[in-house]
Order: structure tokens, then C-alpha cells, then sequence
């Protein structure tokens, strides 16, 4: 069966276009995953279908009014109401992160809500959702960018959908490291080679490369995660070479440090 997004959105046609590229569009053509895209307007009533209004107690900005969004939760989920996790997205939202996306796959249906405006009517929060994400500390002008990223990282969990065997577990974050680093043909491009060891064909070295790249980008970048990640004896006794000595340098970098000319 395939997983089945429910999309509730004032923008259904921004959702829509990013739903019909790439993975999306091949998970959906595989039969991994399905989206109905819903616009929370269609549920508004009047002439007007307003769907936001002043805020209680003024202040700046728009309040996304509650009758139409539980109007449209409501309608689509049906009786699957309670079964569904109802998920607002929102930058108050618990952080979405990859343990999240792999949590999210064990369901067989989401809905995710996205707002305008200021915010939603608390009593959208309160009584409506199940679930409240924000994909990070910063502030968008609308939930469905985030929508797409939570519906994008899940899918691609998701087994099959990547067409690939090895699936997502090499991915930035799949083990808790970051991601080593790839290349691929020219072996020389503007004097900038190729690491060596891709190119000997000596699989168990190959790997303890990547192994370590991962870990010196993840010690360089991000320490926070290393703090958390599942780590091999080997894996320890090179992070201390990496502390006591200063070839570290795993960063966005414009020097020649690969060139071998
Ligand atoms: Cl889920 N929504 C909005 N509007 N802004 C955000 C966000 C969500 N996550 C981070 N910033």
C-alpha cells in the first residue's frame, strides 16, 4: 500500500508542481507514495471564502481562521479522523530532523497542514493537529515549503523509491555523520584531481576513506553530531588523530589542497 500524503494548502498549484519532478514524481509512478493536494479555500464559506482574519487583541498580521481548515481535515480524512496523524507545520513545531523523517515512514497516511498568514487560530493547534514540525530555526512567509521537505525526506526513506538498492543509507544524517565526499569524471579537471584511492579499485580502502572523510567533515562541521553518532573503535581512534593533529580541513574551501597542479 502506498503511503498517502494529504497536502492542506492555500497554494495548491506551489505543491503540485514540486510533487510532479524527480523522486516525488517516480515514487508516485512506482506506487511507493500518493499526494492529494487540497486547497483549505475550497472549504471556506461565503462569496468570498476568506479563509483569515484580524487577530483578537490587534496587532500586526492575519490569523488563518479555524472553521476551514477543520472543515477540510475534517471532509478528506473522514472517518480515518484519529487514525491519521495531523500534522501543522509551523516554525513552534517540534525540529524535524532524520530521526523524524524515519518515524513518519511507519504510518500509512499523513496530513500536513500548511499555514499563511501569521499563524493559526490556537484552536487549529489545540484541537485539530496531532503533530506540530518546523524544519528550523528560521521563519518562512508559508508552511509548504516545509510540507515538501517533510514529504520529500520521508519518501525517499521510503523502500524502492530512490531506484537504487543502496536507498538512502549512505545520505548526509542516514548514520548520524555527514556525508563523505564524491566525485566523478573528468579524473582532472582545471588541475583539480581525484582523490587516489577512488580511483585504485581497492573496495576495503575505499570505504575506510569514505569512513573517515565522513568523520572528518562531521568533526569539522558539525561536533554536535558526532557527539550522538553510532561509532566504531577505529572510527574513535581517528577522531583523536583528527584532535591532536591539524589536518582537519573538511570545509567549503577555494585553496588547492586536492590539485595536483
Ligand atoms: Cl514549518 N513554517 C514556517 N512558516 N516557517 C518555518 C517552518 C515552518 N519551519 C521553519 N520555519
Amino acid at each position: 500500500m502506498p503511503l498517502q500524503f494529504d497536502l492542506f494548502t492555500l497554494l495548491p498549484e506551489v505543491c503540485l508542481a514540486y510533487t510532479r519532478e524527480s523522486i516525488l514524481k517516480r515514487a508516485q509512478e512506482a506506487g511507493i507514495v500518493e499526494f492529494a493536494v487540497h486547497n483549505i479555500r475550497d472549504y471556506a464559506e461565503g462569496k468570498h471564502q476568506i479563509t483569515d482574519d484580524l487577530p483578537y487583541g490587534g496587532g500586526g498580521g492575519m490569523v488563518m481562521k479555524p472553521e476551514p481548515v477543520f472543515a477540510a481535515v475534517e471532509t478528506v480524512l473522514g472517518a480515518e479522523m484519529g487514525r491519521v496523524p495531523i500534522i501543522l507545520l509551523t516554525p513552534q513545531g517540534r525540529l524535524f530532523t532524520q530521526a523524524v523523517a524515519q518515524e513518519l515512514t511507519q504510518h500509512g497516511r499523513l496530513a500536513l497542514v500548511c499555514g499563511r498568514y501569521e499563524g493559526f487560530d490556537e484552536r487549529i493547534r489545540q484541537h485539530l493537529a496531532t503533530d506540530e514540525i518546523s524544519i528550523g530555526d528560521y521563519v518562512l512567509t508559508g508552511g509548504e515549503l516545509a510540507a515538501l521537505a517533510v514529504a520529500d525526506a520521508v519518501t525517499r526513506l521510503l523502500p524502492g523509491a530512490l531506484g537504487d538498492p543502496t536507498g538512502a543509507q549512505d545520505d548526509s544524517h542516514a548514520s548520524g555523520l555527514l556525508e563523505y565526499p564524491h566525485y566523478t569524471r573528468p579524473p582532472e579537471f582545471r588541475g583539480w584531481g581525484v582523490p587516489e584511492v577512488l580511483l585504485s579499485g581497492h573496495h576495503a580502502h575505499i570505504e575506510r576513506w569514505r569512513r573517515e572523510e565522513a568523520l572528518r567533515r562531521t568533526y569539522v562541521r558539525r561536533p554536535d553530531l558526532l557527539a550522538r553518532a553510532d561509532l566504531s573503535a577505529e572510527d574513535v581512534r581517528f577522531i583523536d588523530r583528527l584532535r591532536s593533529g591539524a589536518e582537519a580541513a573538511a570545509g567549503p574551501s577555494r585553496g588547492d589542497d586536492q590539485g595536483h597542479g
